[in-house]
């Protein structure tokens, strides 16, 4: 799958470059095709302390509490196996969610107040997660999950 990443805003598209970006606004040629613009782990079955800090883990949640009888589902992502620190210095600056490949939603994360997590209320009951974190200090880590 092709990886194209808006130089304005950092914000990644899978496949091919949006005509406008979906978090920034800049036009298609603000996109370029970039295969290293994120991180992948060594080898994903037995990943190192700092991968096991920064590659997102997916919790599906079919039954929603806020949202009862809606077909909600709900999709929490940490940062990672090991909490990601959420200092000045260092922290999760936003977590992207993907459905089958298709952006949804950019949540921003305060560094001290905020837990490197985040949590969606989705009107779908199938398809593809991709959770796309973005680390100040180490960039962008990605995972996928079934709901
Ligand atoms: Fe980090």
């Amino acid at each position: 799958m092709k990886i194209f990443e808006c130089k304005v805003c950092g914000h990644i598209e899978f496949d091919k470059a949006p005509e406008k970006c979906m978090v920034c606004r800049s036009p298609a040629s603000a996109f370029s095709e970039n295969a290293a613009a994120i991180k992948q782990p060594a080898d994903a079955t037995a990943l190192n302390d700092s991968e096991k800090k920064h590659v997102p883990v997916i919790v599906v949640v079919k039954n929603c509490g806020l949202l009862p009888d809606s077909g909600c589902t709900d999709v929490h992502v940490k940062v990672g196996e090991i909490p990601h620190v959420m200092t000045k210095e260092h922290y999760i600056r936003y977590i992207d969610l993907y459905l089958d490949h298709v952006f949804l939603s950019r949540t921003w994360l305060s560094p001290e107040k905020c837990h490197a997590a985040a949590g969606w209320h989705l009107n779908a009951q199938s398809g593809l997660i991709t959770a796309v974190e973005n680390c100040n200090v180490h960039g962008n880590w990605i995972s996928e999950a079934s709901i």
